[in-house]
């Protein structure tokens, strides 16, 4: 089963080109990832994670964090189309209950209506990075297996947010940053990397699948 991994890159450089707000852009992107979540499952990937939120997003204007916030609760409210497409989707991200996270309670309590809601799916996974840094996340898997017994790779890939995640097959970044950040560093050792000029809003079916085509040869 494939793996792919999504930097959603681009949101404000599309509406900017339209010269739209910002949030028209992130708002384009949450729709994006609904209409890509449906190509996904028809070409049978088995695993798809995209960065939803990071730990370094919480500085961008409040303005712009509240609709990015809000547009978190929107797809974890779409429960009746992921439950029609037999998609489970998931969560990862600094654990609610840890010093530093930062989750909201409303968007806490929609991603764990979602997880309830959809949790026997057996299809493709969906998991939403949010509160999410790789840094934050190799951290608290080494203190945890430290903590635990031997400090190893297996430890450490026991003690990830979601240890169960395979390794990545291809990493997409949009809008023609070649860069990685801080996205699944740990589980994308040796994932090809598909880069596109594209703004994730227009990242589409066949975007997919030339990704796809990187894996599948
Ligand atoms: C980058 O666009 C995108 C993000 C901050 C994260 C991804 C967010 C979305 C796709 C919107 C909502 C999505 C979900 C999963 C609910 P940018 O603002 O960095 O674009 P720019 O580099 O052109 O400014």
């Amino acid at each position: 089963m494939i793996h792919v991994g999504c930097i959603m890159d681009g949101n404000g450089r599309w509406a900017k080109r339209r010269h739209l707000p910002r949030t028209e852009g992130h708002t384009e992107g949450e729709e994006n990832l609904a209409r890509l979540v449906r190509v996904a499952v028809k070409r049978n990937v088995g695993w798809l994670t995209v960065f939803g939120f990071s730990t370094e997003n919480w500085v961008r204007p409040r303005t712009e964090v509240r609709h990015i916030l809000g547009l978190h609760k929107k797809l974890f409210g779409r429960v009746a189309e992921l439950n029609e497409l037999n998609v489970r989707i998931q969560w990862m991200g600094r654990p609610f209950d840890s010093r530093d996270a930062r989750t909201p309670r409303y968007v806490q309590r929609a991603i764990r209506k979602a997880i309830a809601d959809t949790a026997s799916n057996t299809g493709m996974v969906l998991t939403v990075a949010f509160d999410y840094g790789s840094h934050a996340e190799m951290v608290h898997a080494a203190q945890v297996a430290a903590a635990g017994g031997p400090l190893d790779q297996a430890s450490i890939d026991r003690n990830l947010y979601l240890p169960e995640l395979p390794r990545v097959d291809v990493m997409v970044r949009t809008s023609g940053e070649l860069r990685i950040s801080n996205f699944m560093l740990w589980q994308s050792a040796g994932a090809e990397v598909y880069f596109t000029e594209r703004p994730w809003p227009e990242f589409d079916a066949d975007e997919l699948d030339a990704a796809l085509a990187l894996v599948r040869e």
